[in-house]
């Protein structure tokens, strides 16, 4: 059995009852197939630019680019910003993120067609989804063994393919530019940013990525401290008891130990295991967030995503058939999962200006605001004391909405949102867009008034 430590959510489900679960798909297929609900692509959920952006002479990333519907006309609309969303997984398509968290238009769990996000994370930005690294959602790969191992050769592909997007249109390249995701985006968007940063210092003005800000979300970033905090926090939240907190210990104590002996094959399973024993003796839906009844439905969109019309729709190569998740780029991985990034953080941060955002949604059992906080407090950063006695501040919408919380320092600010679990910009959508928002454009809770004035209620 292939265990699964940090996979959609219904991966540890399906590998464990395997047999059910295709057979119930083969069901669940061939009713939907008949059913004249799939004829569902409104012209206006079409992407702006969509298809494939080049990596290497015999490999590109498939990417749906989203222009902003409402931007801030000041500045010049040619400094809008530009956001990158990259899913997790190891594996998980970004088309999750587009059509079930922050795209413009949302299959949502109990809809069999499109509708309108008021919450898009385009209303004032454009959004470009790059399915990541190659092998996942429509970026399949010429051959198996040119699907990447390692976090360098995905941060090449991913600089490899903005170039190839500010190809497109020469106003792309003056804007500035963010990247964004989650889950296991907490490694691939660090490697990324510091693989940028590098280059922009050796490549003239004109071939440079505009690149000013990364956000992660519930972000894997360094397990070894991550995994440290899965019995606490499952502790205190009333999830286990103390015999099994320390079960949860003895896991979490041959995790870190293999990942010290660099049996990192192994400690992915450990990990693996601590997540499937809480998901066993908690009996939540899913670990990704404690608080839903039921697991995200998946069928739906991979019914979606594999018709001819909504392939035709987003540019896709006719021939691929979309997975949410590719088990074969989560294998070619198996030893990159438990290795750390938060060397590549602490370039980000040492590098003049780019900003870094942190977010998490409080549910998750993955990785929450006590994982996030576990690695952040190894940060090699000269920052690093003031930010850990900023204030954690209160954080409201404009209706007066309890957000969440947010503590900020210098380059670094860190988010918590409430009501939400891993996939937090689809569980607490107007929270999320808040936060985006107000970090990209520095507003808000976001804003230098925020800081002075101790105040960070939205205007
Ligand atoms: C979780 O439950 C399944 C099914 O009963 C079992 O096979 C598996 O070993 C359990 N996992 C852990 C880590 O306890
Ligand atoms: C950072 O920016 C400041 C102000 O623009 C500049 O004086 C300084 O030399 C820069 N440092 C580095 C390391 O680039």
């Amino acid at each position: 059995m292939v265990t699964v430590p940090h996979g959609h959510h219904m991966a540890s489900l399906l590998s464990r009852a395997a047999g059910a679960v295709s057979l119930l798909a083969v069901v669940l297929t061939a009713t939907t197939s008949t059913s004249p609900a799939a004829a569902l692509f409104p012209e206006e959920a079409r992407p702006t630019r969509s298809g494939y952006l080049s990596i290497t002479s015999t490999n590109s990333l498939y990417y749906a680019f989203y222009e902003a519907t409402d931007p801030v006309t000041t500045p010049a609309a040619s400094a809008v910003p530009l956001l990158v969303w990259l899913q997790g997984g190891p594996g998980s398509s970004s088309l999750i993120g587009n059509f079930a968290e922050l795209g413009p238009y949302l299959l949502l769990d109990s809809d069999t067609s499109l509708s309108c996000n008021p919450n898009r994370w385009n209303r004032r930005f454009g959004v470009i989804f790059i399915d990541n690294p190659l092998g996942v959602g429509f970026s399949v790969a010429a051959s198996d063994a040119d699907i990447p191992t390692d976090e360098p050769t995905i941060a090449d592909h991913l600089l490899a393919a903005l170039q190839s997007f500010m190809a497109l249109d020469p106003a792309f390249r003056a804007r500035p530019l963010f990247l964004t995701g989650e889950s296991y985006a907490g490694k691939y968007i660090p490697a990324a940013a510091s693989r940028i940063l590098g280059a922009n210092s050796k490549l003239p003005s004109n071939r440079r990525v505009n690149l000013q800000g990364v956000a992660i979300g519930n972000g894997m970033t360094h397990p070894v401290a991550q995994v440290t905090v899965h019995a606490d926090q499952a502790y205190f939240a009333g999830l286990i008891n103390a015999a099994q907190k320390a079960e949860v210990e003895e896991m979490q104590t041959r995790a870190v130990s293999l990942v010290k002996s660099n049996k990192y094959v192994a400690a992915r399973r450990e990990r693996g295991k601590i997540i499937d024993f809480l998901e066993n003796v908690t009996g939540v839906a899913t670990a990704f967030n404690y608080a839903r009844g039921q697991p995200h439905p998946t069928q739906p969109l991979r019914d979606f995503l594999n018709t001819g019309e909504a392939k035709a729709a987003l540019g896709a190569r006719s021939d691929v058939q979309w997975a949410r998740r590719s088990e074969a780029v989560s294998r070619a991985l198996a030893k990159d999962v438990m290795k750390s990034a938060i060397g590549d953080v602490e370039a980000v941060l040492a590098s003049n200006g780019t900003r870094v955002l942190l977010f998490q949604g409080v549910f998750d059992l993955h990785s929450g605001p006590a994982s996030v906080e576990a690695w952040v407090g190894e940060l090699a950063w000269p920052g690093l004391g003031a930010f850990l006695a900023a204030e954690r501040a209160v954080w409201r919408l404009g209706d007066g909405q309890l957000a969440g919380y947010v503590q900020r320092s210098g380059a670094l600010a860190n988010a918590v949102i409430v009501g939400a679990g891993h996939m937090a910009p689809g569980d607490n959508r107007p929270a999320a867009q808040a936060m985006i928002e107000g970090w990209v454009l520095q507003t808000g809770p976001f804003g230098e008034a925020a800081v002075r004035d101790n105040v960070v209620n939205e205007s």
